[in-house]
């Protein structure tokens, strides 16, 4: 998710989950051809899983990207046709691409060719007028006969003029048991859900259905909620027991960053632990401290104990 998902978020999410996925922020091909790579690319070896998402339209470019993924060690690519900002649209990439399914099909090609990673497509259920179940089943068949491994659906169409992004992933209605029949009637092809799912009950319901589980938002407003991913999901041990062994755990991260660079805003950091308290006593007390003394020149420890301290005086009263 733009804007949220960059690495220092990934590394906070690792914090409480091992095994789950993860994604980048959607990077252009034209943004990896020409700016600055290692701050699109770089990433810390404890993101792994990890996805790199792009977008663009021009088989080489998106070719050139595959490969930057693969040389970066990223361990999937995915490819962004779920997009409708007016940026996206004008550069002809993200959701309108889904009414011209043999040039996403030519991109994956491409795609394929360049680079041994899986790669993945996320796109919606329709754009405008073309959102019958069988317009997303054609657009479905024809780019994985070019070698997409996976499928991930935002279950609502796009409206590509006349609603802005954020009316895009909250107007028009879900529709589940399209993306279910997807995956009933595309057997070989892994189905992930997305939209509107908060809970791991939701996660478990819809892999009755699917092969897998996309959580955006959710992610970003109670992150707590994937501490009890691994066990699970995964069959694995969780890492944490407690949202403040996750603060504490990511403390050396923080003050690995601010040794790197004096003018370093620490916000930057821990702007993304804001939420990991999210529907428990002391949440409130924790991100105004957290965000207040973010700003002024206070250092890490105290930073992060005195954030800590908050939520436990409010837990105690
Ligand atoms: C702030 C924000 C930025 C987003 N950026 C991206 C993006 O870069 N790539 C993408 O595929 N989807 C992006 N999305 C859409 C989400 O990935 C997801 O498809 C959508 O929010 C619906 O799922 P959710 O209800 O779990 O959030 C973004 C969503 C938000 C709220």
């Amino acid at each position: 998710m733009m804007e949220r998902t960059d690495r220092h978020f990934r590394v906070m999410m690792r914090q409480l989950t091992r095994h789950t996925l993860l994604y980048t922020e959607m990077v252009t091909a034209t943004a990896l051809h020409h700016g600055d790579r290692s701050k699109h690319l770089d990433f810390d070896e404890i993101e792994h899983p990890i996805a790199l998402q792009v977008g663009g339209d021009d088989p080489q470019l998106m070719a050139d990207a595959a490969r930057m993924a693969e040389d970066w060690g990223y361990d999937e690519v995915d490819v962004n046709i779920g997009c409708p900002s007016d940026r996206v649209q004008k550069g002809r990439f993200g959701a309108c691409l889904m009414r011209w399914p043999e040039d996403v099909a030519r991109v994956v090609e491409a795609m394929r060719a360049a680079t041994s990673l899986p790669v993945t497509v996320k796109h919606r259920i329709g754009v405008d007028e073309l959102d019958a179940y069988e317009d997303m089943a054609r657009f479905v068949r024809i780019v994985s006969e070019s070698g997409a491994d996976r499928f991930t659906v935002h279950a609502r169409k796009a409206w590509l003029k006349g609603l802005s992004p954020k009316e895009n992933r909250n107007v028009p209605p879900l529709r589940y048991p399209e993306v279910w029949r997807l995956q009933q009637e595309f057997p070989g092809l892994d189905v992930v859900i997305n939209g509107g799912i908060k809970t791991l009950d939701q996660v478990e319901e819809h892999l009755e259905h699917v092969r897998g589980v996309m959580i955006g938002r959710g992610a970003w407003d109670t992150p707590w909620v994937f501490a009890d991913a691994d066990r699970r999901l995964f069959g694995a041990e969780n890492p944490l027991d407690e949202p403040a062994q996750a603060v504490r755990g990511l403390l050396p991260y923080l003050e690995r960053w601010m040794a790197t660079d004096p003018g370093f805003k620490p916000h930057r950091v821990t702007r993304h632990w804001l939420n990991l308290f999210a529907g428990r006593p002391g949440t409130r007390r924790f991100k105004q401290i957290l965000s207040q003394r973010s700003r002024v020149g206070v250092d890490p420890a105290s930073l992060v104990e005195e954030a800590l301290a908050g939520v436990e005086q409010v837990r105690a009263a």
